[in-house]
């Protein structure tokens, strides 16, 4: 880091605002809600989610309560396209929801988009361009002027070629985004706001949607609201706009700028559910619509069973939800600390039916979003794989990698679901250890050595193969390339590695290492393994042969 980090990084300047009105008021009530899940959302996505998956998380969000829902982007590709027209030509859209598209200010993207929304009834064409004076000088080389006439013209084109389909019946309202907008002279983003506007002609009955949106989050949440309130002063056709935020997260700030620019007069939030989106994520909706709940405004989407709602959007996301997530983390309802504990046993019975809520430290009652509260970790059937890892940690000091929860949490919760009882967790340090660290069939090491010449790691062991003493001989670039290539020569199925991590369990003169190992088989399987010994080189060809084992069950 930087000494001196001032000569690197600027403070964001504030809005001159002195009359700011928003630090006096309340939310009172809902925003408009707009999901974009499945837009942003699913472009920050290692792996996007197909067809299928968009479809459950779209039925998901439909569920939830959402009325708009930004679908995708379906000038940019086929899937996109597909998508969309699956949507509508299968009637998956019902009445009261508008599907929302997004494109760029270019004819032949605006044609290819009406196309995928043909027959549709409630449309949002959402058109966007760079405005930020460091958009317009590095990426664009282009002036204010050109930046205005780009969203001017594909408003024309938009409505020239949009004609059809709005005389085949569709509704069909415009969002713009001056994108960047948060980095752009608020001077200019008026500007172009307003020539958007122009161009549009909205009414008191038929708005335009002018998004505002914080693609990078680079201030404090008050400078956001800041512009969101002078932005809502000095739009000239105020009463024929619905002024939107799209919030990222960079500072992890993205829900306090939603909320403080809900005060300074915005009516509109898009995000996603868990805050999922490029880099540090999109606002997330969960957050916003629950803490509005807590403060007795109905936000008008269903939580309430947010442990069906996460566990489906994990499914389609391939994503995890943190345990300490707001709302819908695992642990977010358990109390581990001992006064905590005594001191919600303490206020539970005070808490009269119908009377406000009054537990201490749980600031929503859990039974609400379809939770309950725990004392401490009890895993049973029920149980999330986060309890399970958290056990392991803390009483026998196991980190178990990430991607290890789950395969661990789903062999602990089968054991649960079959004895029909909570497990102590004695019960699951055994099972950890009958597991992964004792097997020793079909595969054994019986003994191990490795030498290093130039760079090459040659590895001479002893191995027990179904029953037969073999001795083994490989080389690679280390200890476990060279022992996978010797137990390959052998005769042991193939796999791929995948991960490998290890830490030091214990203390002092009783410490050793314990290694996991995550490898494939060639069916795309794929297996943990872990391994302890004094020798952290040990402990990882352990924690090779206890994945192996696994495997080969
Ligand atoms: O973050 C952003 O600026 C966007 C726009 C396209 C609205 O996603
Ligand atoms: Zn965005």
């Amino acid at each position: 880091m930087q000494s001196s980090p001032v000569t690197k990084y600027r403070p964001f300047p504030p809005v001159n605002l002195p009359d700011r009105q928003w630090p006096n008021r309340v939310i009172d009530r809902a925003p408009q809600w707009c999901s974009v899940d499945l837009r942003d959302g699913n472009q920050a996505l290692p792996q996007p989610m197909n067809i299928e998956e968009k479809l459950e998380l779209f039925a998901l969000l439909v569920k939830i309560g959402f009325k708009e829902i930004e679908v995708g982007f379906p000038s940019a590709s086929q899937i996109e396209f597909d998508f969309c027209r699956r949507l509508i030509d299968e009637n998956r859209i019902p009445a009261d929801v508008t599907i929302q598209i997004l494109c760029q200010c270019r004819e032949e993207l605006i044609v290819r988009s009406l196309e995928a929304l043909r027959g549709a009834k409630n449309v949002i064409f959402h058109l966007y361009n760079s405005t930020s004076p460091k958009q317009r000088a590095y990426v664009f080389g282009a002036s204010k002027a050109d930046i205005v006439g780009i969203a001017v013209t594909a408003i024309s084109w938009l409505k020239q070629h949009g004609r059809a389909l709005i005389e085949a019946g569709t509704r069909l309202r415009l969002e713009y985004s001056p994108e960047s907008f948060t980095s752009t002279e608020l001077e200019f983003a008026l500007e172009i706001c307003e020539a958007v506007t122009d161009a549009w002609q909205p009414t008191v009955t038929d708005k335009i949607i002018l998004n505002l949106p914080a693609t990078v989050e680079y201030a404090t949440p008050n400078v956001h609201a800041d512009q969101i309130e002078w932005m809502c002063r000095h739009l000239t056709r105020r009463d024929a706009t619905i002024v939107s935020l799209h919030t990222h997260n960079d500072r992890g700030t993205g829900v306090a700028a939603t909320e403080l620019s809900l005060l300074a007069g915005a009516d509109r939030v898009e995000g996603t559910l868990f805050g999922n989106g490029e880099r540090t994520g999109n606002l997330d909706l969960v957050i916003v619509a629950l803490n509005l709940y807590t403060q007795g405004v109905h936000p008008g989407l269903d939580f309430s069973d947010i442990n069906q709602i996460r566990e489906a959007y994990e499914r389609c996301t391939r994503l995890d939800v943190h345990v300490r997530h707001p709302y819908a983390g695992e642990l977010v309802f358990t109390a581990f600390s001992g006064s905590h504990q005594d001191a919600i046993k303490k206020s539970m019975p005070h808490q009269q039916p119908g009377r406000p809520w009054d537990v201490l430290y749980i600031p929503i009652d859990p039974a609400d979003i379809g939770r309950s509260y725990k004392a401490i970790i009890r895993i049973n059937s029920q149980s999330g794989k986060g309890g399970v890892a958290y056990v392991l940690e803390n009483e026998f000091g196991y980190q178990l990698p990430k991607l290890m929860h789950r395969e661990i949490g789903r062999i602990i919760n089968d054991l649960a679901d079959a004895m029909g009882t909570e497990l102590q967790s004695s019960e699951i340090h055994d099972v950890f250890v009958r597991e992964y660290l004792d097997p020793r069939e079909p595969l054994r090491l019986d003994h191990c050595q490795s030498t290093e010449r130039d760079g090459q790691v040659t590895c001479e062991a002893k191995i027990t193969y179904r029953g037969q003493p073999l001795a083994i001989k490989g080389q690679g670039n280390g200890p476990i390339d060279a022992f996978s290539r010797a137990l390959a020569a052998a005769g042991v199925p193939a796999f791929e590695l995948l991960s490998y991590s290890e830490h030091s369990l214990g203390r002092g003169a009783d410490t050793s290492a314990i290694s996991y190992i995550q490898i494939k088989d060639s069916r795309g399987h794929t297996f943990f393994g872990a391994g302890t010994n004094t020798s952290i080189e040990l402990a990882s060809l352990k924690a090779l042969v206890s994945a192996i084992n696994r495997a080969l069950k």
